[in-house]
């Protein structure tokens, strides 16, 4: 079933919700409403979108109502920027928790993961006028019946559906999530926020190999600090500090 206007905006009130049956972006959509006049907690819902955005300038596609794709308004303070892509990881991680799936792990930085595939994806976005924040936009992607049989990403990604194997709302799936990112976002710079997502990441323990722009480490998934690096021990022993990157082994 198509996501629709009444039921959102209904479901929703009084947080003011933006929804549209195909879009570009969420993101871009948000990007521009908070540049405007939308409050904290603003949603942009839709159910496709075509020229999605994902982590190191890859697209994000989500065919007509296959996934939750929702982009959301955030006003936070500057010292807690680094927990945004925290703050989306817990609650999408609760989300999926709450349908009573054990097997969900976060994945550094941020990809929730069932088993060891990937089912969502976070791209927060901040808007700076000069040296003040503007706001955030938390976008996330959760994948609830793409069907990636037979695609290049069948050994990386799945669907809530497939796993469950039976069909689940997204304006319930959606109503959950809102509740958690609200949870998590009264918590923003807290030590409970950061242990927990520190105690739901996967990685730490892990040997691993991370792919930057222009450089490869390899070596063991040691920690994380507050602001969300990972702390690689190479082979040579060095303890190196990684901001962004893929782990493409591990
Ligand atoms: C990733 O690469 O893992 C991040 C993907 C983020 C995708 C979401 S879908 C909703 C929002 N709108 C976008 O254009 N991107 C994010």
């Amino acid at each position: 079933m198509p996501l629709s206007e009444k039921e959102l905006v209904d479901r929703f009130y009084p947080r003011p919700v933006r929804y549209f049956e195909q879009i570009g972006s969420t993101n871009d959509v948000a990007l521009e409403w908070m540049a405007n006049d939308a409050v904290e907690g603003s949603i942009v819902v839709a159910d496709e979108q075509i020229k999605g955005k994902g982590r190191l300038g890859r697209v994000w596609q989500a065919p007509p109502r296959s996934a939750l794709i929702v982009s959301i308004v955030l006003r936070p303070q500057i010292d807690n920027l680094p927990q945004i892509t925290m703050l989306g990881a817990l609650a999408i991680y609760d989300t999926i928790k709450h349908l009573g799936i054990e097997s969900v792990g976060i994945k550094w930085p941020n990809d929730v993961m069932l088993n060891d595939l990937k089912v969502s994806g976070i791209l927060p976005e901040a808007v700076w006028d000069g040296a003040t924040l503007v706001g955030v936009v938390l976008g996330m992607g959760i994948n609830v019946r793409i069907d990636f049989a037979n695609t290049e990403l069948a050994d990386k990604a799945i669907s809530i559906e497939t796993l469950m194997g039976r069909q689940v709302e997204r304006i319930n799936l959606l109503t959950d999530l809102l509740s958690h990112v609200d949870y998590w976002t009264t918590r923003l710079g807290t030590d409970e926020l950061f242990e927990t997502w520190k105690n739901r990441l996967v990685t730490l323990g892990q040997d691993v190999s991370i792919k930057m722009t222009n450089r490869e480490i390899t070596g063991l998934a040691e920690d994380v600090d507050r602001d969300g690096g990972l702390l690689v021990r190479t082979q040579n022993h060095q303890l190196e500090r990684v901001i962004a990157g893929d782990i493409v082994l591990g």
